[in-house]
């Protein structure tokens, strides 16, 4: 019989199996500093672009004040206990009320992480009967929460209406037999591409058929919509999503994240959330210091202007100078190349040392081989000088990809690759 960790030490996954070239510069590099534009990587200042406080709240003295008072007066253990038995606490429901209000909902209810958070709500809402229809560029968090799922399940094409169509017809039938109902899940914003989920398209065909909408907002709360309240804002069908998931992990320069529905809704969820139910409660550190970005959200909306100077600057430069950033929607912004991984180690390590441009790089098996995906994460604390830098730096390391420095400098690392 084999030990059990034989297989794990010999096959260290399709990510795992890169550690050797690519740990503590491409993955698990240390950025130091104040969370900024600007940081440390290496001890060498870099234009951070891969880092999701949209609206730079992490860095804002008011915001870090309410964070350090909230440590001092509670320490970072209040409340212990889950919710349930003994971490409730009139400021989680002062925030639950207060979520609920911007994101126009009857009633909210906080998750310690949104990713745990959404697969447990994913797996309170519906039983063996009922049938799941997603799409299938779902965030690893929901297609955790799918996999809970007893009952069937059917993805449809990432964003094609038709496709969903012709799963809700299936959905429809299976559900007749049953007995259950149907589930549809998608995106504010996909983060990897940054495309808008269709939610008025989707919302739309609920006229045709039976299924309830929940929606992960991620990338859309606090960026998208006319007061930052989201995709479903955003396309004007906020009362239409049926449940809505939000991370504060982003805008909100936090922790924690929150589903917002009707009353009846939350009210049972509160009672069947397994992640909720049987974790520890939000500390109170994130509760009052979320209530403060929150309130930052609704009050200045200058940081939401900002952030939208720097990304129509920075999609419109890079348009302008003729890369392919996709068909993004959002802050999100992919720049698309061609080239092997060991092309795109070399080309982020030039931009890295060579630009002091820090961006996130994406490969197979996440987008299709060959393919490079450079993801940028515009924020209100940029400036434009910085895209006006990095647009320079970007034209420069595409004319070395595209004469082949990029592939000479990375010979020895793609032989040793077996590439
Ligand atoms: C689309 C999406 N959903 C959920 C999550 C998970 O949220 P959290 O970081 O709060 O666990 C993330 C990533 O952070 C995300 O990008």
């Amino acid at each position: 019989m084999k030990d059990l960790f034989a297989r794990i030490i010999e096959n260290k996954g399709p990510l795992g199996k890169w550690a050797s070239q690519a740990e503590g510069y491409f993955v698990f590099p240390k950025l130091e500093g104040p969370i900024s534009n600007r940081m440390k990587f290496q001890g060498k200042e870099v234009i951070t672009w891969s880092i999701n406080d949209y609206l730079g709240m992490a860095n804002l003295p008011e915001i870090k004040k309410v964070d350090g008072e909230a440590a001092a007066e509670y320490g970072a253990a209040y409340p212990m206990g889950a919710r349930m038995m003994s971490g409730h606490t009139d400021f989680h429901e002062q925030l639950e009320n207060e979520l609920a209000d911007f994101v126009h909902k009857e009633s909210a209810y906080l998750l310690n992480f949104g990713y745990q958070g959404i697969l447990s709500t994913i797996d309170a809402l519906v039983s063996k009967d009922d049938i799941i229809v997603y799409d299938v560029d779902s965030h690893a968090c929901i297609i955790d929460g799918v996999r809970l799922h007893m009952g069937k399940r059917f993805t449809f094409v990432h964003n094609d209406i038709e496709s969903l169509k012709k799963n809700l017809e299936r959905a429809s039938k299976m559900a007749e037999q049953t007995g259950g109902g149907i589930l549809v899940i998608s995106e504010g914003v996909f983060g990897m591409r940054g495309e808008q989920g269709k939610l008025k398209e989707i919302v739309a065909l609920k006229k045709e058929y039976n299924f309830r909408l929940l929606v992960d907002d991620a990338h859309g709360f606090g960026t998208l919509g006319k007061t930052g309240a989201g995709a479903g804002e955003e396309q004007g069908v906020q009362d239409d999503i049926d449940v809505y998931f939000a991370t504060f992990a982003k805008s909100m320069a936090g922790i924690g994240a929150f589903l917002a529905a009707d009353k009846e809704i939350i009210d049972y969820l509160k009672y069947n959330l397994r992640s909720q139910m049987f974790a520890k409660s939000l500390p109170m550190i994130y509760v009052k210091g979320v209530l403060k970005r929150l309130d930052m959200l609704r009050t200045k909306p200058e940081l939401r202007e900002k952030l939208w100077k720097n990304v129509n600057a920075l999609q419109n430069g890079l348009k302008e100078k003729g890369f392919d950033i996709g068909t993004t929607t959002s802050c999100v912004t992919p720049v698309y190349l061609n080239g092997s991984i060991p092309e795109a180690m070399a080309l982020v390590k030039d931009l890295r040392e060579n630009y002091g441009i820090f961006c996130s790089i994406v490969v197979y098996p996440v987008i299709p081989k060959g393919m490079i995906l450079l993801r940028m994460i515009p924020t209100t604390t940029h400036t434009l000088e910085d895209v006006a830098v990095t647009l320079e730096a970007f034209s420069a390391i595409r004319d070395r990809l595209q004469n082949g420095t990029y592939k000479r400098l990375s010979a020895a690392v793609a032989a040793a690759m077996g590439e």
